[in-house]
């Protein structure tokens, strides 16, 4: 299949009212039209996803953020032209059209130009199929909710299989995290989901230090914020790298995969993880897949040094963690 054959497979599937799995720099997405309920409510139910956790609807081009949002904050402005197409999800007022569905009953809307060329192509004949009318695709990441998201077309393959009407193959996502996400229409603005955009990096544009404010659980406004996410099925546990030869001998009657930096205690099943933030994240969720995939009692992963260029992975790997105990 060329890349213009792709691309009109699935503007054809998204104007019937289809899901496509989609490659985006940051991880493959579940895509539908956003404009569409019908098509909105299979993201759900193919997800496993409850109803009150929005998604992001993904744009062609910055300019189309006032076709799906209200009373854009400079801040907003300033964060798009330093960081779009890219991995940023902007949180802003929606627009009255803006389906229910995909905004969580709330009254935002998380917006982000993808930056992966495939998406990007898809999304503009799109836009031109739609002629005019206001154009997006909402896309959650290609995962069951709760479940590792995927970063290769295979991956997605394996989760969902003839659920989706069409599968686009652009290689493994290049970021291999998910999108920061900063609210907008919190005053200061502040960091929803630490991802593959630094705080420091968004602190920078917006020239005055970032919150990263955790949502009120009572509220799933990010379902990245629920505690237990981002988890492999065998039971997971963030090690201190002190404590990984002591760890390593606690279990030695079990099967234990590891995710280590090089230098560690030998396992049965081993991935030796990048000292550098970006090449680790980028490995991240194909490493936990695999590690999961080894049919081991017990998954062990190194915990990665502190620091505002980690915060994303730790994020991940927190979650990850999350209710296995050590
Ligand atoms: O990198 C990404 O952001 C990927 C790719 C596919 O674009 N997408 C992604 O989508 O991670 P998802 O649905 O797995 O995570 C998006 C997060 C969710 O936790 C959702 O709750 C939050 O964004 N979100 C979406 N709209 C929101 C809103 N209006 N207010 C607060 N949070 C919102
Ligand atoms: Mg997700």
């Amino acid at each position: 299949m060329t890349f213009a054959g792709d691309v009109a497979r699935a503007v054809a599937v998204l104007e019937g009212g289809g899901l496509v799995g989609l490659p985006t720099e940051t991880v493959y997405g579940l895509a539908a039209d956003a404009s569409n309920a019908a098509a909105v409510a299979k993201i759900f139910a193919a997800k496993g996803r409850p109803g009150d956790h929005p998604l992001i609807v993904h744009l062609d081009d910055a300019a189309q953020m006032d076709d799906w949002a209200i009373d854009i904050p400079p801040v907003a402005r300033r964060l798009a032209a330093a960081f779009w197409p890219g991995p940023l999800t902007l949180i802003l007022k929606r627009a009255a059209h803006v389906l229910n569905a995909v905004t969580g009953g709330q009254e935002s809307v998380g917006l982000r130009v993808p930056s992966d060329p495939l998406a990007h192509a898809v999304l503009a004949a799109f836009a031109q199929a739609r002629a005019g009318r206001p154009t997006g695709l909402a896309a959650p990441s290609a995962n069951k909710f709760g479940r590792v998201s995927p970063t290769t077309a295979q991956h997605v393959r394996e989760e969902f299989g003839d659920a989706v009407d069409l599968l686009l193959d652009g290689g493994q996502s290049v970021m291999g995290i998910e999108s920061t996400i900063v609210d907008c229409t919190a005053d200061p603005a502040r960091i929803l989901r630490p991802g593959a955009i630094t705080r420091e990096q968004v602190a920078a544009v917006l020239e005055q230090p970032v919150s990263a404010a955790l949502t009120d659980a009572a509220t799933p406004r990010v379902s990245g914020s629920l505690e237990a996410h981002y988890a492999p099925r065998t039971p997971t546990c963030l090690i201190a790298t002190e404590d990984l030869a002591d760890a390593l001998k606690r279990h030695a009657d079990k099967r234990v995969a590891l995710l280590a930096f090089e230098g560690g205690p030998p396992a049965q099943r081993k991935i030796t993880a990048s000292p550098q933030a970006q090449a680790y994240a980028y490995a991240l969720y194909a490493s936990l897949r695999e590690l999961d995939a080894a049919g081991c009692d017990l998954l062990l992963v190194e915990k990665p040094p502190a620091g505002a260029a980690w915060d994303a992975v730790n994020d991940r790997l927190r979650r990850a963690a999350f209710g296995s105990g050590e």
